[in-house]
């Protein structure tokens, strides 16, 4: 129920995105989350200031250069606020996979992909081949208990090489996650160092989600050998 000044909708809305990043949920339980929150997520995310989508698009729109054809996959999609904004700015070409069925059937209302997979990111194969997207847009899916760095090699797998892969997430969560602390950014290194792809940025955006930073990793996906 709204305050006067909206306060408490906007702690009820805090409230429920804490919701999906609690400590030892099972990835099935993050799903059901997500299927359940999935009809009002798109309203309190707006009311937390959660500029992240459209951040995330203008950076992948800066590196593809005008090229509006790419074909784009959009990972951990949700209910499709990237694709909006890629959209926005000219870029149709997209396909979306999520573990949430629930959030995906939102994105699916609004007609915003051509292909919706409902399926998780993890060290495993999905149904995607090889070197098939020019891009990878992931916006705010690396948060407690969400995507990993066992995911990259996929990730790698499915995008052309000179294609790029853009990761949008706050930035707090290199630190304050388990996960992520000192293994996210050395396992992209690590990959770095393999030859699977190169840093094109690693950029701090202000106001990501609320008034909170986010960082922006930007790689090119580099020929296997
Ligand atoms: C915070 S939402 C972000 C959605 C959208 N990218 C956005 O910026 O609004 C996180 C999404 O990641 C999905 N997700 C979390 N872990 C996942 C995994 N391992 N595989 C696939 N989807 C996952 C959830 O179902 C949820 O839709």
């Amino acid at each position: 129920m709204a305050g006067t000044d909206g306060t408490v909708d906007v702690q009820l809305s805090d409230t429920l995105c804490h919701g999906a990043q609690k400590t030892g949920m099972t990835r099935e339980e993050v799903f059901r989350y997500y299927d359940t929150w999935a009809d009002r997520y798109d309203k309190d995310l707006f009311d937390l200031n959660y500029n992240g989508p459209r951040q995330c698009a203008e950076a992948l729109a800066e590196v593809l250069s005008g090229n509006k054809a790419a074909r784009i996959l959009d990972v951990a999609a949700g209910t499709g606020l990237c694709a909006m904004e890629l959209i926005k700015l000219g870029y149709t070409n997209l396909d979306a996979i999520d573990g949430s069925q629930g959030m995906l059937d939102i994105a699916q209302s609004r007609n915003l992909y051509h292909r919706y997979i409902c399926d998780f990111l993890g060290p495993r194969r999905l149904d995607i081949q090889d070197d098939h997207y020019d891009a990878i847009a992931c916006c705010g899916s690396f948060s407690q208990g969400h995507l990993k760095d066992d995911c990259f090699p996929e990730l790698i797998r499915i995008v052309k090489p000179g294609g790029l892969i853009c990761i949008a997430m706050r930035e707090e969560f290199l630190h304050t996650v388990e996960a992520y602390r000192d293994k996210l950014e050395p396992a992209m290194v690590t990959l770095e160092e393999k030859g699977s792809w190169e840093q094109v940025a690693r950029d701090i955006v202000p106001n990501f989600y609320r008034e909170l930073n986010g960082v922006i990793f930007i790689y090119r996906v580099l020929a296997q050998t």
